[in-house]
């Protein structure tokens, strides 16, 4: 296979602002292009001596939707997001037609009870899981935490408020519970310790109204390396384990870099 026979060349069709270093695009999607919600794709941009540089992007959209959606930071110098920020709707994009990850539910054991705990762009597989009526029918409560800086760096507000009126989901309201964090400003309505800290502290079950018990909560983290490594260190000292390919478990997390 030639290196062009792996990927196909999309085009941006919508772009939307959430902060100064804090967007979402969406793409043009390839017909047979199939993933599990809670996988990343490989996008690249071409440089300018022609190079192609690729990188790693969780899913936003839902399987079904015909269109991809991402959702990113813009990192100063960095060489992927200086070039994206800098494109258009009606400019193009390389997608791998591979997927990727393990960010996924159908590796867990049987459970009641869905965490998802993201910080910054780590929110952007949990959009995309929520998305699948499979997730609100399998688990009896579906939580998830979404920490950030500060209000402003807030995306997908509501999208998630959304779900309780969404025409197939809003059903499953009573599921939800959504606790959103913010740790450097006191922001009524929202928790301000990070995660690994509100676990330790009891905070966090507190806040839900629910347990968390290896026998009944599955586990799903990402976003920042250091939440990632607290936080399944937090859970594998109180009896959770990995998910892996050959041994389903409670815990399957992604570092975004
Ligand atoms: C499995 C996986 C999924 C990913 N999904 C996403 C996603 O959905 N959205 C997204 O924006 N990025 C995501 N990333 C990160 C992404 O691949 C790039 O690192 C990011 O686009 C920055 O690229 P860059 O070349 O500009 O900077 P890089 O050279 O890649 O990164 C430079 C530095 O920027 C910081 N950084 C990188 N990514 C992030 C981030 N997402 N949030 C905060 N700081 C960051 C880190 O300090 C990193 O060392 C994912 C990474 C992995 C491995
Ligand atoms: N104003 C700025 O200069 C600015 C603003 C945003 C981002 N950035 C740049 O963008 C990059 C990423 O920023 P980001 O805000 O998306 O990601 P981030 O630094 O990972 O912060 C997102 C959330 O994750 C929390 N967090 C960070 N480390 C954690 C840990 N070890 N355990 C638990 N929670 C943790 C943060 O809490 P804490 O607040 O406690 O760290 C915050 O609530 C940074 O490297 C930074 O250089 C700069």
């Amino acid at each position: 296979m030639s290196q062009a026979d792996k990927y196909t060349t999309e085009k941006i069709i919508e772009l939307q602002i959430w902060a100064s270093n804090l967007f979402s695009f969406k793409l043009t999607r390839f017909s047979g292009y199939r993933f599990v919600p809670g996988q990343f794709s490989r996008l690249g941009i071409k440089k300018e001596n022609g190079d192609i540089v690729w990188r790693a992007y969780s899913i936003v959209s839902a399987s079904y939707d015909e269109h991809l959606e991402f959702f990113s930071i813009v990192v100063p110098d960095g060489e992927f997001t200086s070039r994206l920020d800098k494109l258009k709707v009606g400019d193009e994009m390389l997608v791998e037609k591979m997927n990727y990850g393990s960010l996924i539910t159908t590796r867990f054991e049987q459970g009641k009870d869905l965490w998802m705990l993201s910080t910054g762009t780590g929110l952007a597989p949990f959009i995309s899981i929520l998305h699948e009526l499979d997730t609100w029918e399998t688990y009896e409560n579906i939580i998830l935490v979404y920490s950030v800086r500060e209000a402003k760096e807030f995306a997908y507000l509501d999208t998630i408020e959304g779900f309780k009126a969404h025409e197939y989901f809003s059903e499953f309201s009573e599921k939800f519970r959504f606790v959103p964090i913010v740790t450097r400003e006191k922001i009524p309505g929202t928790l301000s310790e990070r995660i690994p800290t509100l676990l330790e502290s009891g905070m966090l079950e507190q806040e839900v109204g629910l347990g968390l018990d290896p026998e009944r909560s599955r586990i799903m983290i990402c976003g920042n390396p250091e939440m990632c490594d607290d936080t399944r260190q937090w859970f594998t000292n109180h009896g959770y384990v990995v998910s892996r390919r050959s041994k389903p478990g409670h815990l399957a997390l992604e570092n975004l870099w």
